[in-house]
Parts: C-alpha cells; structure tokens; sequence
C-alpha cells in the first residue's frame, strides 16, 4: 500500500513544477506509513490502550473506565486465559505502556452467530484499577445521542497495527481517518452484496481504499471530532483495497449490552 501511495505522489508529478518535485522527493523518503497511510500519532489519545497476550501486542482496547477496556470478540478468540492476558496504557510507544494485568473477561454472547463478526466486542476487567492522567490515560466518552453510524463524517482510528496488508508492526502509535460509508456506498456495498453485514457493524474509509486500519488495529477506537466513541475496529478484507473500506462494530447498537457488562 506504501508503495500504491507513492505511485500516486509521483503521478502528481505530471505538473513538473519545482514544488511537486520537492513535495514528490519528500514524500519517497519519509519513513513508513500508517495505520496504512496514516501518520504517527503526535498526541496520546488517552482512552487508547494495547491489549496484549504474553506481553505481545494482539489488539487495540478503549478504556471505559478504570478497570474497564472495551475490545473486539475475536481479539480473544483463541481463549487465552485472563492471566496471559495486559492491557499496555499511556505511551505513544509499545515498548513505553505501564500494563495492567486483566482479571476476567466477558465476550458477546452472540459474537459471530449467523454472520462472520457480528457482535464483535468483548469487555476486559482489570485485576488492579488504572491510575489516570490527564492527557495521556482515561476514559472514552459516548456521544450524547444515539441513533445510526454518522454516515458522511470523518472520524478518527489509532492503532498499533500493520503499516500495509502483510508489513511490519510499529511500535509507535499511527492513526487516520476515514469516512463513515453507508451499506450501499462504494467501499462498502462489495460486502453488503456478500450478505457479509450485520446491524451490528458499519463501513468507514475511502471507495477507493487508500486509508484504513490493518491486521492490530482490531479492538482499537473509531472516534469523532469531540473524541467520543463511535466504534471499533472489527475487519476488513484486506486493507486499504479499494471498494474495501474497513469494518467496525457499531457500539451504540450494542451499547447496553457492554453497560450491563462493565
Ligand atoms: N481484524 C483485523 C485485526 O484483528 C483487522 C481489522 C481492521 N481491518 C481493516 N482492514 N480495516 O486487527
């Protein structure tokens, strides 16, 4: 995918003027992409955690409280037990989180009957409550309305998942945005026509990919401007393919269930 990004930096390069040159010399050299095509994220979203599995990064978490970190069901699909499982909070930088051992978890009874990720949201409990810090550890916030996917607005993905489909891993956090898509929109309509869509999940990102979240970035926060959740990463076929925009669990839909599970 970095390398599709570049094409099309260097295809702007048609105009041949000095600023495209420079622009298009810049851009061959910057290091690494995204999310896929994303940036490094300059400041710690504080609701941002790591879910890990013997100190390995699996997973994107959203603090909800201070011993509550809401993920993806099939994050904890191999039924690892609680004790192998941390949640890495406050850094930027993997290899920086303060972890917090989990004490139990609870997946969506209903993950994935009938449909391929429906209900993919699962809630961890810690063994021992998180320290706050303003700016750098605490809670999400929902948005005060319910109601369907913000269909149309940009909202924002971090994570510290693949920087293109099959790469490497960073250890930095990237994040981007991407475009809340209706079922029938380009980018999202290729997985409505394959029955693969559930009233439980949306599409968001671009008809013709070039952003989106990757293979760990699962479980991690899909928020609007005002940093309220609106879902979480789920899947995606591939990512960044165009007419295949990322899939993310539409949280107000199943928003009692993770309050009566917190
Ligand atoms: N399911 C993958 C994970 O476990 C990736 C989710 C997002 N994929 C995408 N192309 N948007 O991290």
């Amino acid at each position: 995918m970095a390398w599709s990004w570049r094409r099309t930096s260097w295809r702007g390069l048609a105009g041949v003027t000095l600023v495209g040159t420079l622009l298009g010399l810049l851009s061959s050299t910057v290091p690494a992409h995204a999310i896929v095509n994303g940036t490094k994220a300059t400041r710690m979203p504080p609701y941002m955690a790591s879910l890990q599995e013997y100190r390995r990064h699996i997973c994107g978490g959203v603090i909800l409280d201070d011993r509550t970190i809401l993920t993806a069901a099939h994050c904890l699909q191999r039924q690892s037990p609680p004790s192998a499982l941390s949640v890495g909070v406050g850094s930027l930088r993997l290899d920086g989180t303060t972890n917090y051992p989990v004490e139990k978890y609870v997946v969506h009874p209903q993950y994935s009957m009938f449909v391929e990720y429906n209900n993919d949201v699962a809630v961890l409990k810690l063994a021992t409550p998180l320290t706050f810090k303003p700016g750098s550890v605490g809670p999400v916030s929902w948005p005060p309305s319910s109601g369907q996917p913000p269909y149309g607005q940009i909202l924002s993905i971090a994570g510290w998942g693949l920087l293109s489909e099959g790469g490497s891993a960073p250890n930095d956090l990237y994040t981007t945005n991407v475009m809340v898509l209706r079922n029938d929109e380009e980018g999202c309509s290729n997985y409505s026509r394959e029955g693969r869509l559930s009233d439980t999940m949306f599409c968001a990102g671009y008809p013709d990919g070039h952003t989106d979240a990757c293979q760990g970035d699962s479980g991690g926060a899909l928020v609007n401007r005002y940093n309220e959740l609106v879902g979480i990463a789920s899947w995606g076929q591939g990512c960044a393919l165009p007419g295949r925009a990322g899939v993310y669990t539409n949280v107000n839909k199943l928003y009692s269930w993770i309050k009566a599970n917190m």
